[in-house]
Formats: structure tokens, sequence, C-alpha cells
């Protein structure tokens, strides 16, 4: 590797350092971005095998096909965000625009997460895990016609969940609260409290496409996100 650096230095295109650690690692078949920092901080090797780990779940959910879904979905909607993160946010399902990118939250209600996540300093490029219950989009968004989907497909959000063992889940709606904290209460009830699942603090709150449909409740959410704020930091100064 050193002489490879020393030869690749000569080439005047590259003289810089992190391009070159960048470029080896990507030749080993790892995704960057978090190699930036290279040193020999405990977590770092972490936070390596959380996204390789998260690379072979991917991998071995495939072309799924164990559900039908696969059928009328264009793209599989994996996950989004830093798997090394303390905080995630589970999702119900993909919906149009999702479907399309193969990306969650990427529509008019991931606009408005992006938005109410910035104000509370949260960002998914940085250090949050966005995932849904269902990878795949039920026709016409109805995920109540496809309910048999849930169990099928919820052991990969529950093993995303293991791989980033996050301090925190945000479940964004009804349906990812019941799937999370296995509730039946309706989300205006149970939502805006932390709940302890296996260690984990669980809040539950609004979907944003609810608040879209709802505007007056986004003093509510505002509510649960200023809790969820107070609880990263106390985290934080636990550490
Ligand atoms: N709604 C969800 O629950 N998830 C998405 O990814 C998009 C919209």
């Amino acid at each position: 590797m050193i002489n490879n650096y020393s030869t690749f230095q000569k080439n005047d295109e590259h003289k810089d350092y992190e391009y070159f650690i960048r470029k080896y690692l990507k030749g080993l078949g790892f995704a960057y971005d978090r190699f930036i920092v290279v040193d020999n901080t405990p977590g770092i090797v972490n936070c390596v095998e959380k996204k390789i780990l998260m690379e072979n779940l991917r991998k071995e959910l495939g072309d799924c096909k164990r559900c039908e879904l696969y059928k009328t979905r264009k793209n599989i909607v994996f996950g989004v965000g830093n798997p090394c993160s303390e905080v995630m946010f589970v999702g119900e399902a993909p919906g149009e625009e999702e479907d399309l990118k193969g990306e969650p939250f990427v529509g008019r209600a991931g606009r408005l997460l992006d938005n109410m996540l910035l104000t509370i300093g949260l960002s998914r490029t940085k250090n949050i895990y966005i995932a849904n219950v269902l990878k795949s989009r039920p026709p016409e968004n109805k995920i109540s016609n496809h309910l048999e989907s849930i169990p099928i497909c919820l052991p990969f959000l529950m093993k995303q969940i293991e791989i980033v063992s996050p301090k925190i889940i945000c479940c964004l709606g009804a349906v990812a609260t019941q799937a999370i904290l296995n509730s039946k209460l309706p989300i205006s009830k149970i939502r805006g409290h932390f709940h302890d699942v296996n260690g984990i603090k669980v809040l539950p709150t609004y979907h944003p496409s609810f608040l879209l449909r709802n505007p007056i409740a986004k003093k509510e959410a505002w509510e649960d996100l200023k809790k969820l704020k107070k609880m990263i930091d106390i985290l934080r100064e636990d550490n």
C-alpha cells in the first residue's frame, strides 16, 4: 500500500492522501464516505462493520419476492442514512416517489420530515438511519390491503435495527409504532412518550403524511421532536 501510495503521489492529478484512501477502500469494495477520518478511535471499526453488515443484509433481501408486492413495485426501498447512528426513524412503506427512487421519504412527506429533523440537528446524510416496515410499495399506498406482507417483511427491519443498534427509535405513525411496540393503541394516545424496548428508547409520533393532511397536529409533533432532542442530549451527556 505504501509503495502504491508513493507511486500514486507521483501522479500530479492525485496528490491528496484522503483521495488515495478513499480510492483504496473503494477498490476493496467499501463505500468510502465513513472512512474519511482514518484514525484508531474505538468505534470506527464498529462503523465499518455495521456498514458491511447492512450491505450484506441488502444483498440477502435481493430482488425480494417473499410477498405479492414485488409484482407492482418498481424498486425496493431498503433504507438510507448512516448505519452508525444513535437515532433511527421507522416509517410505514414506500410511496410513489420512494418507489421510483428506491429511497425512503423522498416525496412531500419526506421533505417535511427532513425539515423537521434539521431543526433538531438531524440529517439523513449524517446522523440518522431511516427504514420502513415494508420495503415494497403497496399499490395506491394502501398498506391496509396488504397487512399479510408486514410479518414477512418485518424481520428485515428488525435486522436493520439490530445492526444499527440505535439508542433511540422514532416511530413515524401507527404502522411503525404497532410493529415496534406491538401496541394497538391509537397513535394520538401513544405518541410523545418514550417506551423501552430491549433497552432502546422508542418514541412514537405522527407520520409526516398525517401532518400534511392535518397541519394542526404539527404543534404536537414539534413537542415530540423537542422531547427527542432532549433525550439525544441526555444520552450524549451520559457517554
Ligand atoms: N411514507 C413512509 O412511511 N415511508 C416512506 O418512505 C415514504 C412515505
